[in-house]
């Protein structure tokens, strides 16, 4: 939250009153649609055709029923100009005239100064390791190795590749000689600690820096020249680097005029397709793409090719980084890559033309999922009709888009050899299925329509989520008065959730602003809160679409008396294992007190 990252909440609030969210979409956006309440354009994070963009003036929120992207003016600088939480609040500042002060926390400073300090050492390790591959003796071996696989000296350059010397302090000496402390050095992840002090971690492996978006060296890799074990080793977590939240070659990729992402499993993939001219190349870093790293990849472009290694387990991760991919706002396509080759081998034996047409022809996502059913259902050359049928309907049964089901179906029916109706008729009988479990997904459909004036529907069920109810009380702080269990921060789920709830319901000057004021709690540059503002700023316009809130009150009511039973229920039961298990002293009188407490506010659930 903003109050960590040592700037006041009293300037954060200043910023957004000076920037009305409308004046600063309308910078980006056309707003050309209103309702009574919002304003909509064409989204500016998806690409489409009817607006689904809403903002609402009232709340000083915006939240796009297409890609589900929403938040405050905060969250929308940090979507528009893809930069983090801070300089999302810089630039709002500038815009306004507000004057940001230095930040005061000593913490923040000392933490910044530690970052800086890492960068500084991860630059110096990038250099030594680059010297010893190009000028030194001791990395001749190295060089060989690399030309063998085809690499140029400019890539070497480019990429900034290196070699750990066969020794234990090679760079441990280096670095301590140009003066880096020796504490900070041992938190770098450059080195283990052994009994006679700290050695290189590193040590004879082709060095790899990964540079975050900004070109900074945030890691390394290290790649050994034979076929012994492990294959590479990576960098440890520090202050610069979390695993999970990169994309390796990201820093050039970025630049690329493709309009897409091409992401692929390793280092070497990524190089050798930028050595040969595929320049939006970027790599997952391991097999299965995380969200962030999704997200990361969303915020430079819409279209993401995946090109995972062909062989069993690249295909498995594969559908899983697509599922995550299309979650977080993605189009999503898969190259194919003959012969169970990764992107590096495809291209050196069959160089960079050959490599392009497979980028052209990489198979839309619903090609290539029924691509995948096929080849799983074929046993010994023969397709087992069957089991086929089942999988493939199942697969097109999730697919929100009747269009894509139909054109799909037709496919699937001529492999079958039966009618392309019994098809339709088979998903359209599993869908309704689909949409009974997912109703979040159809309401939000419906809601969407309702937003744009579409034809509206009956009232809808209330969600039972805890971030739903916090919503509920922030847009209309009386209900938390007049529910019939005062909601307290332990009814909600810990962490941001939780520390949200508590500045709601203490009606705490942070919180101030209403659903603003919370969607404002929810986020900065931390995808898991980024993530929760998005949801917050759907539900505060769900709330908004339900007009009058007292046909959900009863229904809050009862979610609330649900959720405190339970959390009493899990108490007892831990307070009863304590005592069973021999629990004593001071604080037995007070388990004991705290039971019958526990047990007359169960009873009020039975009355
Ligand atoms: N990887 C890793 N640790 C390992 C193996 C793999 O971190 N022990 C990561 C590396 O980022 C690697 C990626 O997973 O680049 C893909 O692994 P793999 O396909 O085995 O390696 P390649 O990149 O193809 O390397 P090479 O072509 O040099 O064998
Ligand atoms: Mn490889």
């Amino acid at each position: 939250m903003a109050a960590e990252r040592g700037i006041p909440q009293s300037i954060v609030d200043e910023i957004k009153n000076r920037n009305d969210i409308v004046a600063v979409v309308e910078q980006y956006v056309r707003l050309s649609k209103r309702s009574a309440a919002n304003l909509f354009g064409l989204c500016p994070f998806h690409s489409e055709n009817t607006p689904s963009f809403s903002v609402a003036p009232e709340k000083q929120i915006y939240y796009c029923f297409g890609c589900h992207k929403g938040g405050d003016v905060i969250h929308f600088i940090m979507d528009i100009e893809k930069v983090g939480y801070l300089d999302a609040l810089r630039l709002l500042a500038d815009r306004a005239g507000v004057h940001i002060p230095e930040p005061e926390d000593a913490g923040y400073r000392k933490r910044a100064e530690r970052e800086t300090l890492l960068y500084k050492i991860n630059a110096a390790a990038a250099a030594h390791f680059y010297l010893n591959l190009t000028e030194s003796p001791k990395g001749k071996a190295a060089s060989a190795y690399l030309a063998r696989r085809g690499i140029t000296g400019g890539t070497i350059r480019k990429f900034g590749l290196g070699f750990a010397a066969d020794d234990w302090e090679d760079l441990w000496k280096r670095l301590r000689n140009k003066g880096f402390d020796a504490e900070v050095l041992s938190g770098s992840g450059l080195f283990r600690q052994g009994r006679d002090g700290p050695y290189d971690l590193f040590r004879n492996r082709i060095m790899f820096p990964i540079f975050d978006a900004l070109g900074r060296v945030v890691a390394f890799g290290g790649r050994v020249m034979d076929d012994s074990q492990p294959k590479y080793i990576n960098s440890p977590e520090s202050a610069v680097y979390t695993k999970g939240r990169h994309l390796y070659a990201l820093n050039f990729a970025k630049k690329s005029k493709e309009g897409s992402l091409i992401i692929v499993e390793g280092y070497m993939d990524a190089i050798a397709m930028h050595q040969a001219g595929v320049e939006n190349a970027v790599a997952a870093l391991g097999t299965a793409l995380t969200t962030s790293q999704a997200q990361l990849a969303r915020r430079y472009t819409e279209n993401v090719i995946v090109g995972f290694d062909a062989d069993a387990s690249g295909q498995e991760a594969a559908l899983r980084s697509l599922d995550i991919l299309v979650s977080k706002g993605c189009h999503v396509t898969v190259l194919q890559i003959p012969d169970g080759k990764d992107p590096d081998e495809y291209i050196r034996r069959n160089g960079a033309d050959r490599f392009h047409d497979l980028v052209k022809r990489a198979l839309p996502l619903m090609d290539y999922k029924l691509l995948s059913v096929e080849r799983k259902s074929t046993r010994d050359g023969d397709l087992d009709i069957l089991d086929y049928q089942d999988v493939a309907c199942k697969v097109l049964a999730a697919e929100p888009n009747p269009i894509i089901r139909e054109l799909y179906a037709a496919k699937v029916a001529d492999k079958l050899g039966v009618p392309s109706e019994a098809v339709v008729r088979e998903i359209e009988r599993r869908r309704k299925g689909v949409e009974q479990a997912a109703g979040q997904g159809t309401l939000r459909d419906r809601l969407a329509q309702r937003q744009t004036g579409e034809p509206q529907e009956p009232a809808k069920p209330f969600p039972e989520d805890p971030l739903f109810l916090l919503c509920l009380i922030a847009s209309s702080p009386e209900l938390a008065d007049r529910m019939r269990i005062s909601p307290e921060p332990e009814d909600f789920p810990e962490g941001v959730i939780r520390d949200m709830a508590v500045a709601v319901l203490a009606r705490d000057e942070r919180a101030g602003a209403g659903l603003s004021g919370l969607i404002g709690l929810a986020g900065d540059a931390d995808w898991h809160g980024r993530r929760i503002a998005d949801e917050a700023a759907r539900m505060s316009f769900e709330i908004d679409a339900m007009g009058d809130l007292s046909a959900i009150e009863e229904a809050a009511n009862s979610y609330l008396s649900r959720v405190r039973k339970d959390r009493l229920v899990a108490r007892k039961a831990a307070i009863v294992a304590w005592i069973a298990a021999g629990g004593e002293g001071a604080d037995k009188m007070e388990m004991k007190e705290e039971l019958l407490d526990i047990d007359v506010q169960l009873r009020q659930f039975r009355g």
